[in-house]
């Protein structure tokens, strides 16, 4: 079967964006040189002594590690915690669960079921979360007995939910909120009024805010505010809030599949006695490795500065063009190419004449109830390549869709 026949969503297991575009160009020859800007997988160097930090702890291979994460390993995050979120600084660790991920997307998953099992009362639940969305978010859903809500998250809203739209039927059937900020795929960073917001009707509907801030470290001046920090700065308390982070995209490691999730502790609680007996165990060598990479911001100063070059060709090259405007955080760009037939032409067109390899939006989102796609305008370009990659690609672009 090829992947254009496999590429039927449903509401309970989207198909990967990725296997529908294998699909969309199946057959089509490239029209240049191929760059492919669609996964968001970094390519700046990886920390150096990442090696030496995977060495040293080599023995440890030998050992199941426990589902709770080393306690070395859990001092380390809540260092990084007060270090980048400083009204944190002090909490006690009875105040804030922390659990190891072996990446967040397999803690994204999971988490899902947790947050749908606390709320056994509710005899519909839904999950809200926003259109575009990370297709993990709606697999877990569907796969937890959960609906996904699909929340527009346009540019009419700023690109983030609209949460004075949701409906008072939906809150209370909720046992959870995916939230992505900085935006995957849009940038848009939620303000601390947003996140109080949020927390808010997390309280008051008694749901789990999941906020997903693996791009939290990629931004190009001021440094996104996290939903942990707003929540306890609002009552002293990370109830009903989790944050997940990852190592991919902070420091360039998504090939060694570790991330961390935090934040509500009698919540982080339940989540590490389901994952005891199902999620895969985070190794300890990786953990280890991990205390090394959350000590030291150098090689995340260094990343940061590689993205906002890239930024700035983008500002020159883009400028005045598919309303391209630097995201506020994150690492991709979301194109309107709605004058050159929407996403999926224009991804088609862009591959055929130059040999750019981009996501189309609608793949990325779900049709709205009024059979609106709030992606089929847009195109998703990952930042990841080097400068000179990146600044070509861009060109190449800019000069065939016009
Ligand atoms: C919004 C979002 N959340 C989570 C992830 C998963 O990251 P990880 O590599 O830690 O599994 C990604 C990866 O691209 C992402 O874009």
């Amino acid at each position: 079967m090829s992947p254009e026949k496999t590429a039927i969503t449903t509401n309970l297991m989207p198909v990967s964006p990725f296997a529908r575009l294998a699909g969309l160009l199946e057959g089509v020859a490239p029209g240049g040189p191929v760059v492919d800007l669609t996964v968001g997988e970094p390519h700046h160097p990886m920390p150096d002594f990442l090696m030496q930090g995977l060495a040293e702890a080599q023995e440890l291979f030998g050992k199941y590690p426990p589902i709770r994460g080393s306690v070395e390993f859990r001092a380390a995050v809540s260092d990084w915690l007060s270090r980048r979120y400083p009204y944190l600084d002090g909490l006690e660790e009875t105040k804030l669960g922390i659990i190891p991920l072996s990446g967040t997307r397999e803690g994204l998953f999971y988490v899902a079921f947790s947050a749908r099992a606390r709320r056994p009362d509710i005899e519909k639940p839904v999950i809200l979360m926003p259109n575009p969305f990370y297709h993990t978010y709606a697999a877990a859903a569907g796969a937890c007995g959960a609906e996904p809500v699909f929340l527009a998250a346009g540019p009419e809203s700023g690109f983030l939910p609209d949460l004075d739209a949701i409906d008072d039927e939906m809150l209370a059937r909720s046992v959870a909120f995916f939230l992505s900020s900085p935006a995957n795929p849009q940038g848009a960073v939620a303000d601390e009024g947003y996140l109080e917001k949020t927390v808010q009707l997390a309280r008051t509907h008694d749901f789990i805010l999941i906020s997903d801030e693996c791009y939290s470290e990629i931004y190009t001046d001021q440094p996104p505010p996290g939903a942990l920090e707003t929540a306890s700065k609002t009552s002293k308390t990370l109830a009903n809030v989790i944050s997940m982070q990852s190592f991919s995209k902070r420091s360039n490691l998504p090939g060694l599949r570790a991330g961390f999730c935090c934040g509500d502790p009698e919540f982080i609680e339940d989540f590490a006695s389901f994952r005891n007996v199902v999620a895969p165990q985070t190794s300890l060598v990786v953990q280890h490795a991990c205390v090394r990479v959350l000590a030291d911001e150098s090689h995340v100063e260094v990343t940061r500065d590689l993205y906002r070059e890239k930024f700035e060709a983008a500002d020159t090259i883009l400028a005045g063009r598919f309303g391209y405007k630097r995201p506020e955080g994150g690492f991709f760009l979301w194109l309107d190419v709605s004058e050159f037939g929407g996403s999926e032409a224009a991804v088609k067109t862009l591959w055929k004449e130059c040999g750019v390899k981009l996501l189309p939006g609608r793949y990325i989102a779900r049709d709205e109830a009024d059979g609106t796609n709030p992606g089929e305008k847009y195109v998703r370009v990952a930042m990841v390549e080097d400068l000179a990659t990146t600044e070509d690609a861009l060109t190449r672009i800019a000069g065939t869709l016009k």
